[in-house]
């Protein structure tokens, strides 16, 4: 039996609610191309990069770009439209429960960390007042693969310094909870089972978890 010795945390759509910004920039790029764009096609791009992501949504739309050059000016384009929204942010946008669960771990000396496939991490985290908070922050900028690639959750738990085995992992992206696995980690799912199917739990959200659950969690 293997004790959970660090968390590490997706931070789109854990820690904080940018999902639904990268949704509404994605979907308004759809819109300009002339087709539309659902929040169950939107599954699909979760935990995805940036430019992962633009490929996913022009097959989606029938759309061909043929030059990367193009693909980057579309990519940043999309990107300054999220960007504007996650300027916004407070401390007051970390969704219920998160902030009161990540002290405590700290609190019971559990190691803590942030696997993200984003290259704005930076950005939210300072925004949120969570600059400095983590023990280890892996984000879109330190990696080369993205989820499901399990790169960015291997690479979190040896900076902690942490075997896989004794690592945990909160994600509400598919293709994060198929890299946790494929790290060698437990995932839970924080969202809705019918897109988390494959996670070793799955909760609605923060509201009801605490550090005696995790004590009492073992691979
Ligand atoms: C992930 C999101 O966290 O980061 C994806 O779930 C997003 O939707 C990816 O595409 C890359 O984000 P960014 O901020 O680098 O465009
Ligand atoms: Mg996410």
């Amino acid at each position: 039996m293997q004790k959970i010795k660090a968390i590490i945390f997706d931070l789109d759509g854990v820690i904080v609610d940018t999902a639904i910004f990268h949704y509404q920039a994605w979907k308004r790029l759809a819109n300009e191309y002339g087709f539309d764009f659902t929040p169950e096609q939107n599954e699909r791009l979760k935990g995805i990069s940036r430019l992962e992501s633009l490929e996913i949504l022009l097959s989606i739309g029938g759309i061909e770009i043929s030059s990367a050059e193009e693909k980057n000016r579309v990519a940043n384009k999309k990107n300054k439209w999220y960007r504007e929204n996650i300027l916004k942010m407070t401390p007051n946008d970390i969704l219920p429960g998160v902030k009161n669960f990540l002290i405590d771990l700290k609190n019971t000396n559990y190691k803590i960390a942030i696997g993200s496939s984003s290259k704005n991490a930076g950005t939210i985290l300072e925004k949120i007042g969570l600059d400095g908070f983590f023990d280890s922050v892996i984000d879109g900028l330190k990696i080369t693969n993205s989820k499901p690639d399990p790169e960015v959750f291997i690479k979190a738990a040896n900076e902690l310094n942490i075997d896989p085995e004794n690592c945990l992992v909160f994600e509400d992206a598919a293709a994060g909870i198929e890299a946790a696995k494929k790290a060698g980690m437990l995932a839970i799912g924080v969202g809705k089972y019918e897109n988390l199917s494959n996670a070793d739990k799955v909760i609605p959200d923060f509201n009801d978890i605490n550090v005696f659950m995790i004590e009492n969690l073992t691979n």
